[in-house]
């Protein structure tokens, strides 16, 4: 039986890397939308990646999500020097538990790193925001942040994501008719992968992720397929960490 679904996991695995043509996709079996063990063994997986690829002195981005935090929960010390945790943006309107920032310090904490956080309000007036990333702190933080050298986070389906961030009726509603499938980032993406809703806030931007060699995506569950394969139709992450039910689905689809 365990044979049976290691290579099942390894066929999906080679498939979903040639749909999406990336580097390397790591399945675990199971369905996360259905167990919260499933999305433990994504964190696992990740922990386990993120230590083949990491070297001294490397700057280690992460954004928030339940998948995220459980990444944090699975993680080691990572035996490296001077490595750093940075959040990847600023506030997106999540909760506590759900912010970058939480998980940042968390994950930094059990990797036996160092870490920095940004702290942004959020929301943010446009002009409260265009004085505070001229602030010094908030400026070499960013700068940290945008040099990155491995990057970890989440996918998300875009109204889930827009609904739990509370985004305002006039944005939710743009979302909406925009056809909007995933989010990854603050950024919102329709089938196609275009960008239809972006949240302003300081940190990693989208044209960043082409300079950094490792940019892991770790979602899961069947609720995340499309949501998966719209994030990807822009192709700025070279590393997907999923489960079996969601590559299913994105093979079907
Ligand atoms: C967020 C990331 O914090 O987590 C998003 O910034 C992502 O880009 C989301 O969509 C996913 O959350 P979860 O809880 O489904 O892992």
């Amino acid at each position: 039986q365990l044979m049976r679904e290691i290579s099942g996991v390894k066929v999906l695995e080679h498939q979903v890397k040639e749909k999406l043509q990336l580097d390397k996709v790591i399945v675990v079996p199971g369905n996360s939308d259905k167990e919260r063990r499933v999305k433990q063994e994504l964190g696992k997986a990740c922990v386990s990646y993120l230590k083949d690829v990491i070297k001294d002195h490397m700057t280690i981005a992460v954004t928030g999500g339940s998948t995220m935090s459980l990444v944090a929960e699975s993680m080691t010390p990572l035996n490296k020097k001077d490595c750093l945790f940075v959040p990847s943006r600023g506030g997106l309107g999540e909760q506590v538990e759900n912010q970058a920032n939480t998980i940042c310090a968390q994950m930094a904490k059990r990797a036996q790193g160092e870490y920095r956080l940004l702290y942004v309000p959020d929301p943010i007036s446009e002009k409260a925001y265009q004085s505070i990333i001229e602030e010094p702190a908030v400026k070499e933080i960013s700068n940290e942040i945008q040099n990155a050298d491995i990057v970890l986070h989440g996918i998300g389906d875009a109204i889930t994501m827009a609904n739990r961030r509370k985004t305002p009726k006039s944005q939710l509603e743009k979302i909406k008719e925009a056809d909007g499938a995933g989010e990854a980032f603050g950024y919102y993406f329709d089938k196609s992968g275009n960008i239809v809703h972006k949240v302003r806030t300081v940190g990693l931007q989208m044209e960043d992720l082409q300079k950094i060699n490792q940019v892991i995506a770790v979602a899961g569950g069947t609720s995340k397929a499309d949501a998966i394969e719209s994030y990807f139709k822009q192709g700025q992450s070279n590393v997907l960490i999923t489960d079996e039910a969601a590559a299913e689905k994105l093979l079907k689809g």
